[in-house]
Parts: C-alpha cells; structure tokens; sequence
C-alpha cells in the first residue's frame, strides 16, 4: 500500500506492545478492504497515557486501541464512553468524534463473534468461568448479558470472585454469577458445563501449566474456549478434548475485536470472507513456528 498525504493513522497503545500482533489484523484490512489507513504499535511509558491520547488527538489519529495496563486508566481520558465498555469498566478501543475520543470494550464483543462463528451457545448454558482478574470480568458481564444460566466463577482469591459476582449479579439485576474458591471445583454439581478459561495460566512459556488438572473436572465441560492462543493448544484445551470435549483458543476472539474496531474507525463492515483470510494470517503465526 502506497503511504500518501491523505492516509490516515491508527495504532496501539500498551506497554509492552511488542508483540502485538494487531498491525497484522488491521494492515491486512487496509490492504484488503483499499482504505487508505496505517496500523502502529506505541509503547506508552506508564504514568503518559494522558499526554499519549491528547497528542493523538492533536495528530488527528482515527483510532486507537489500548492493551494492558491502560484499559481502566484511559477510561479518565475520553470524551464520551459507551455505555457496555462503562458497565465493564475497561476500554480496548477509541474511536476519534469531534471533541476526543469515544471509548468502546470490542473484546466482549469479539469474544461473542468468536463463540457465535464456532457455534457455541451462550443462552440457557450452565458455565464455569475460571478466573475473576480484568478479562474474566468482561467474559462474566458478557456471558450475564446474552443469557447464561448459571456462571459458577472459580477463582484463587475467593473475594476476587465474590466482589466481580456482586457487580455483575447487580448489573443484570439477576443472580447468575455464583463466585467460588478454585479449590472447591469437586462441588460443582454434575451437568454439562460449557467452561471459559480466563486466567493467565497456561500462557506461553507454562504451557505445561493449568489451573484444574483433574480429570473428574473436565469430564463435566462440553465445550472450553481458553482466552489465551499462545501456545495453539492449552493444557486447559488438552484436558478438555482428552475428556471428550470441544476445545477452542482465543486467537478468533483477538481477531473480532480487531475487526470490531475497524468497523468502529472506518464505518464499514468485514465479510467473513476477508474475517478468515486475516484468521489464516494470524494463524501463521503459531502454527507455522512449530
Ligand atoms: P487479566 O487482565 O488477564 O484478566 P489479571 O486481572 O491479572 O489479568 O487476572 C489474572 C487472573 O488469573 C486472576 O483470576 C488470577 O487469580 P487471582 O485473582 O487469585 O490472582 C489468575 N491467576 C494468575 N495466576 C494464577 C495461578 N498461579 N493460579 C491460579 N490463578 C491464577
């Protein structure tokens, strides 16, 4: 793609940010899509998010998205907030409006479009959902909102758990979060769970790592989806299939949220099509270093 006068800029703030792997969704975008944009990734020091997002701004950038650890923090930085991203509480996505910057949660979202493209079903479902830390959250809202049974919330601290409940039991006006101490998995009743695993454990380099590695759990889940997508295959998702299970990575959940956010900047919506040629890229990735 030809860089001219008229394009225009996107990027990524976080810290770090070096191993994104967003320039590839948005770039193969453009490229597919001829928007004449730009993709960036910029490492904002801590303590600079502020002078990072006024100066954006001030450069007239169309979007940005924000990672780890600004997502709450960038929220005291925007014009206007969407009203699920306020519920949430945490901000991935910017989107340029005439005052500043408007902000939106497109990993809910992108976690939705993933389940519904693999054909798992929210509405109805008894789950488990392991972990209470800021992505578990999201997952527990978002799993709230379209409908879910039951969420039994298994997390080390148990008051992680019992505070993100309260939250999200009262931003749904109904009790379905039910928070429990990760040790205590054996009292989950008998059923066919659908499981999420939002914990950090698992992610390359402990690959060989999971939060739960008996057996007897994982014969009560029908379907995992692990949040994390490096390594391809999780412990988490190992045990899961070994057991009988369907078992999905997060990798599709990273691209609808690209892909959400896109939209957001560009005023424009992907086909699959072109949503399957980015996954394939991004797949590349993992699959192709062995
Ligand atoms: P993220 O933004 O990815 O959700 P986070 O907010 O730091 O990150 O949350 C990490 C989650 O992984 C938490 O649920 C955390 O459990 P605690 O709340 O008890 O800290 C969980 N986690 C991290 N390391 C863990 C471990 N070794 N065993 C069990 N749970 C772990």
């Amino acid at each position: 793609m030809e860089i001219n006068g008229r394009t225009r800029t996107c990027g990524l703030i976080g810290h770090p940010v070096e191993h994104t792997l967003s320039p590839v969704i948005h770039n193969t975008l453009a490229g597919l899509m001829g928007h004449n944009i730009v993709y960036l990734p910029f490492h904002v020091e801590s303590g600079r998010v502020q002078d990072a997002v006024k100066g954006a701004d001030a450069l007239g950038l169309l979007g940005l998205n924000v990672t780890v650890p600004y997502k709450s923090e960038v929220i005291g930085c925007l014009e206007e907030i969407d009203p699920l991203a306020r519920k949430i509480g945490a901000v991935n996505t910017l989107v340029r409006t005439e005052g500043g910057y408007k902000g939106y949660n497109t990993d809910m979202e992108g976690l939705y479009r993933a389940m519904t493209s693999e054909k798992i079903k929210i509405a109805g479902e008894q789950m488990i959902l392991l972990g209470a830390g800021g992505a578990a959250r999201a997952v527990a809202y978002l799993c709230a909102l379209k409908g879910a049974e039951r969420i039994y919330m298994l997390n080390r601290t148990l008051d992680k758990a019992q505070e993100v409940a309260a939250e999200v039991n009262h931003g749904v006006d109904k009790e379905v979060v039910f928070p429990m101490l990760l040790s205590e998995y054996g009292s989950i009743p008998n059923g066919d769970y659908l499981a999420i695993q939002g914990t950090s454990v698992g992610l390359a380099p402990h690959v060989e790592e999971t939060v739960i590695s008996d057996r007897a759990f994982y014969e009560k889940i029908h379907t995992g989806f692990d949040l994390i997508y490096n390594p391809w295959e999780t412990k988490f998702m190992q045990y899961v299939r070994e057991c009988g299970g369907r078992a999905y990575n997060g990798l599709k959940m990273l691209l609808y949220q690209g892909i959400i956010a896109y939209e957001l900047w560009n005023k424009v919506s992907v086909s699959e099509e072109n949503a399957q040629i980015v996954y394939e890229r991004l797949k590349a990735y993992f699959t192709q270093k062995g």
